[in-house]
């Protein structure tokens, strides 16, 4: 990229451009760990698994930019390459990805410019995951930029299969044969479902938590009732 830059624009605005995008990942990912540690704190129960983030390579970007027809310029990568900084967030259960969906939508200073959900929504692949193009202000010492990242909310499992297409069909640029995109999907499927038996497992042993839970208080209760009495009667 640096190569192709110094035909249309100067290095240093391209130099420029990559620290905002490193320093909006940093922003982001600290938000994120924060969101998370209030929840463990108030919940007792950690919303995130891991984070993954990464800046795109300078060649992605260039193949990017072609990919879509547009020529190589500073100008038209910040405009149209949405995820030159990239957060992925990986957790247990479908239902946190909403969770941390809402927590991400409801902070102040992130601007939400444009979801896709591949969960509601899957694609033809059958890749499943929840999009969120947010941009965060970076401070300066003289300007404020709003600096655009790409959050990817996926389950473990979500992620596992997203990775693993990613490698193999990668090897096929995109003509993989019509039975590998069949078995690519029907293993979607199957992961799928897994997330759906791991959420109901989940809230099953919650409830069965719960049940215990009542019911220890309930024998304690009745416990003390009867000591009381014991007491009472002693005294008369
Ligand atoms: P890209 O040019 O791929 O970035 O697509 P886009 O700008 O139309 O955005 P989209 O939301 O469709 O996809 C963005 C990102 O989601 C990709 O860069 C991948 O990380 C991921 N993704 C989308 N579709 C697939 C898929 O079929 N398989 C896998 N493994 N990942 C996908
Ligand atoms: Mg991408």
């Amino acid at each position: 990229m640096e190569n192709a830059i110094k035909y249309y624009e100067d290095v240093d605005s391209w130099k420029t451009i990559m620290f905002l995008y490193n320093s909006a990942i940093k922003e982001v990912g600290t938000k994120l760990d924060i969101l998370n540690d209030e929840f463990q704190h108030v919940h007792k129960y950690n919303p995130i698994e891991h984070i993954k983030t990464r800046v795109k390579t300078p060649d992605s970007i260039v193949k990017k930019l072609r990919k879509n027809g547009y020529e190589i310029s500073i100008e038209n990568m910040v405009k149209h390459v949405n995820d030159i900084a990239g957060v992925r967030l990986i957790c247990s259960f479908t239902s946190d990805i909403y969770r941390l969906a809402e927590m991400i939508g409801n902070q102040n200073d992130l601007k939400v410019l444009s979801i896709k959900d591949y969960i509601r929504n899957p694609k033809e692949s059958g890749y499943k995951s929840y999009h969120m193009l947010v941009s965060v202000p970076i401070f300066l010492s003289d300007s404020v930029v709003d600096t655009k990242v790409e959050i990817q909310i996926r389950t473990i499992a979500m992620d596992f299969w997203a990775s693993l297409e990613h490698k193999i069909y990668y090897k096929f640029e995109g003509n993989a044969p019509e039975y590998i995109s069949r078995e690519l999907r029907e293993c979607a499927e199957m992961v799928s479902s897994l997330d759906e038996k791991m959420l109901s497992l989940n809230e099953a042993i919650l409830e069965c938590l719960r049940e215990q839970e009542e019911l220890r208080v309930s024998t304690k209760r009745k416990e003390i009732n009867h000591t009381n009495r014991v007491a009472i009667s002693g005294l008369r």
